[in-house]
C-alpha cells in the first residue's frame, strides 16, 4: 500500500503559492486545493447577504451554510474578494466551519495538495511535506501590480498594492486563530529572485527530497 503523500503550501498574499501548488499538485498527480477560495467564497456570501464582516458569528453562520461545489466564479480571485476573505478569516466560528471540509479533501486516499496560510500548522499538521513559500512585499506588490496591468486594469498604482500587500500580512499573520506562520517543520522557499519555473522546480526537489528520506 503506497503512503499518502499530502502536501501543505503555505504562505503571505501574492507569493505565487496558487501557480506552484497547482503545478506540483499535477507533477505528483494529486487532487489540489486552493483553501483561500473558500475564505474569499464565505466573503462574498457575506458581502452579498449585507451581513457585517466583522461580526463572527454572523459570519460563521455564513461559512457553515456554504455551498462548496460552487468556488469556480473568476471574479473571487479578484483583490477585493481577497480583502474581504482576510477580514472574514480572523473569526473563529468561520474558521471551524471550514476545518472538515479541508481535512476530508486532504484524506483522499492518494494524498492532496492544499494551499493557504494554516494547512501545515492546522488543517494538516502531519502533512508529509510542508512548504512555507515567501517573497519580499515589494516583490509580491511588483507582481501583483503586473498581474492587474496585464489584465488590462489601468487604475493600478504599485504603492497602494504594496500598502495593501503590508497590511494584509499584518492581519493574517497578527490574528489569533490559525495565524499566517510557518509550521517547525517546514521547508522555506523564498521565491523572490526566482521565477515560476525555478520556484517550481525548487519545490519538487524538497518534495523529492523528503520521498527518498521516509
Ligand atoms: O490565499 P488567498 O490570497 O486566496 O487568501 C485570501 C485570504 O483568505 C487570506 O488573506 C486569509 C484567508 N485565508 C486564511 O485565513 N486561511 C487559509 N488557509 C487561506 C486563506
Amino acid at each position: 500500500m503506497t503512503v499518502p503523500l499530502t502536501i501543505a503550501i503555505d504562505g503571505p498574499a501574492a507569493a505565487g503559492k496558487g501557480t506552484l501548488a497547482k503545478r506540483v499538485a499535477s507533477h505528483y498527480q494529486l487532487p489540489y486545493l486552493d483553501t483561500g477560495l473558500l475564505y474569499r467564497a464565505v466573503g462574498r456570501q457575506v458581502a452579498k447577504a449585507g451581513v457585517d464582516p466583522d461580526d463572527a458569528e454572523a459570519a460563521g453562520a455564513v461559512a457553515r451554510d456554504l455551498d462548496v461545489g460552487h468556488l469556480t466564479d473568476p471574479t473571487l480571485r479578484g483583490h477585493e474578494a481577497g480583502e474581504l476573505a482576510s477580514r472574514i478569516a480572523v473569526h473563529a466560528p468561520v474558521r471551524e466551519a471550514l476545518v472538515r471540509f479541508q481535512r476530508t479533501f486532504a484524506a483522499s486516499p492518494e494524498g492532496a495538495v492544499l494551499d493557504g496560510r494554516d494547512i501545515g500548522t492546522v488543517i494538516c499538521p502531519n502533512a508529509r511535506v510542508k512548504i512555507f513559500v515567501t517573497a519580499s512585499a515589494e516583490v509580491r506588490a511588483r507582481r501583483r501590480t503586473d498581474e492587474l496591468v496585464s489584465h488590462g486594469r489601468t487604475d493600478i498604482d504599485y504603492a497602494r498594492i504594496l500598502a495593501e500587500v503590508k497590511s494584509r500580512d499584518a492581519r493574517d499573520a497578527g490574528r489569533t486563530m490559525a495565524p499566517l506562520k510557518p509550521a517547525e517543520d517546514a521547508h522555506l522557499l523564498d521565491t523572490s529572485e526566482l521565477d515560476i519555473a525555478s520556484a517550481f522546480r525548487a519545490a519538487c526537489a524538497i518534495v523529492d527530497r523528503v520521498l527518498a528520506d521516509p
